[in-house]
């Protein structure tokens, strides 16, 4: 837990898929919150981390099972305003006495609830008669527990928000927290600042100082490398670190030779020339694609990146004469414990290189001043660093770059080819104002060679695969709805200028069933 002079909400997870978007709201609203395992948050731990307001998440688990989570009693003796959301209610109502009933009436979707008393918790909503709210719950509160009263109803629930007002308890049936509850966010504004009092003091400029304090006390005197990759995150990170200790900071920025057109030009150019920050540019390209000669297998293809990162990463340290610590770009989603109801262990899609594979076989210790930010927080701590827009705005990008956007064998050729071809891609996106609206966007080039025809002449050559895709966080996604003009035009530009690509076509799978990146 880190130590911050901000007020504080505790949001308790019992298991929801979207418990995270509770922080987020928060956050939006300048308030500083984390998220924790409902069997974590005891008597102990809220003095220890002292907030000011505590929300329940929902969950999917029922207050009947066996063994079903519950709240720390502390929770509810602790004198400050407690919010429980669907499960966070039921549970809420469960242990203060009142009762909950089982599935028979399961509700998912949209509900529309009215109003039947005035609290602050509802001000601002039911300008119109109702207010659309979004459900997804088997039980619900048959019986409220002694206090409580109902201020919101739908013909089916009932209990849609329930209050204490003396106690400053609430429940909603519904989740606030997704976007499809009209106005979900001005109802936790609403009990975050109107009820619980918060003055919204989680700011970038009061935390950017602040992490400075914090690494400069860390460090001391200790020598820092960092590794870039050209992405937001160690970005960010770099010019933080940068910004509290100075030269005791060096960069490594390895060319893999997978990198995007212009990256290494842009990265070293806003580092070494605008930054003045000290930089080691190693171009291990030959290395990198010599020993991918041949690889197909995107798990082989990852580990062997990951381990010859490490192998250059490690070289370079030693060349400077060591470090003290490694910065990591590790940002609040990755740190989050996730609470697994069923006891299982989460399968592993994809092994991501870059989160927590460095530091196991290099002995020094981390520093990682963005692990409490979600990434939206760490693009406004960018532009708080004066980092140029178009450079905290650049859509995510793997670590192990375009070797997992060309499935199959993987040589330079192919890599120059896609390169090319995405440059292009992304050059009309930026041109038809698009950029922005796309939470990420690139080609895969495929191993599938299909028969054109160009200026009456037979081709034979590869199929190029186009992507984009709106997100909030990548954990889900949806294929972005491009006019036929607009991907029209696309294919047209990359089949005249780059040699090698006969045939473009548009992927257009959401996550889940699909996963962002090919590989
Ligand atoms: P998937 O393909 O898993 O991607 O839906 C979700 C997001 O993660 C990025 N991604 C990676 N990022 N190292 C990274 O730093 C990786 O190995 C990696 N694999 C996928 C992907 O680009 C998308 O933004």
């Amino acid at each position: 837990m880190t130590e911050t002079r901000h007020q504080r909400a505790l949001i308790v997870d019992f298991g929801s898929q979207v418990t995270q978007l509770i922080a987020r709201r928060l956050r939006e609203s300048s308030v500083y919150c984390e998220i924790h395992p409902y069997n974590k948050v005891d008597a102990a731990f809220l003095k220890a981390y002292g907030p000011q307001a505590i929300i329940l998440s929902g969950g999917p688990s029922s207050v009947y099972w066996d063994d079903a989570p519950m709240a720390d009693t502390a929770v509810f003796e602790a004198g400050i305003p407690v919010l429980g959301i669907c499960y966070g209610q039921q549970v809420m109502m469960h242990q203060l006495g009142g009762r909950i009933e089982g599935g028979t009436s399961r509700e998912f979707g949209r509900a529309f609830i009215e109003r039947v008393k005035h609290d602050p918790l509802l001000d601002g909503l039911f300008e119109g008669e109702e207010e659309q709210v979004w459900m997804s719950h088997g039980d619900h509160v048959a019986e409220m527990a002694a206090g409580f009263a109902v201020i919101a109803k739908s013909p089916g629930a009932p209990y849609a928000v329930i209050a204490d007002r003396a106690r400053r308890f609430y429940g909603t049936q519904f989740h606030p927290e997704v976007v499809h509850t009209t106005h979900g966010a001005k109802l936790l504004r609403n009990f975050i600042h109107g009820v619980a009092g918060f003055t919204g003091d989680w700011t970038m400029a009061a935390y950017k100082a602040e992490a400075i304090a914090k690494i400069r006390e860390q460090v001391g005197k200790g020598r820092v490398i960092c590794g870039l990759s050209g992405g937001v995150d160690s970005s960010v990170a770099a010019v933080l670190i940068h910004e509290a200790i100075g030269d005791q900071l060096t960069c490594v920025y390895v060319d893999h030779g997978l990198m995007r057109a212009g990256e290494s030009e842009q990265v070293v150019g806003l580092f070494r020339e605008h930054y003045n920050i000290p930089l080691v540019h190693v171009d291990a390209s030959e290395l990198f694609l010599g020993q991918l000669d041949g690889v197909t297998d995107p798990e082989k293809k990852r580990k062997i990146i990951g381990g010859l990162f490490i192998d250059v990463f490690d070289e370079e340290a030693k060349k400077i004469g060591g470090a003290d610590f490694l910065a990591q770009g590790t940002l609040y989603p990755d740190v989050i414990e996730s609470v697994s109801v069923s006891g299982g262990p989460s399968m592993t899609i994809k092994s991501h290189h870059n989160v927590g594979g460095l530091p196991a076989r290099m002995k020094m210790k981390l520093v990682e001043p963005l692990r409490e930010l979600f990434k939206d927080e760490v693009r406004a701590l960018g532009r708080e660093l004066g980092l140029p827009d178009a450079f905290v705005g650049r859509h995510p990008f793997p670590g192990p770059g375009l070797a997992i956007r060309i499935p199959g064998a993987i040589t330079r050729e192919k890599a120059d080819t896609l390169r090319k071809a995405d440059a292009i891609y992304i050059d009309e996106i930026k041109k038809a104002g698009l950029y922005n609206e796309i939470w990420q966007a690139f080609s895969v080039l495929l191993p599938v060679n299909t028969v054109g025809v160009m200026g009456d002449v037979r081709t034979y050559e590869a199929v190029l695969a186009l992507r984009a895709v709106t997100s909030v966080d990548g954990m889900t996604a949806d294929y972005y709805p491009y006019d036929h003009a607009f991907l029209g035009r696309v294919a047209t530009r990359i089949i005249n200028e780059v040699k090698g690509v006969n045939r473009v076509v548009y992927d257009i799978t959401s996550k889940p069933p699909g996963t962002i990146e090919w590989e």
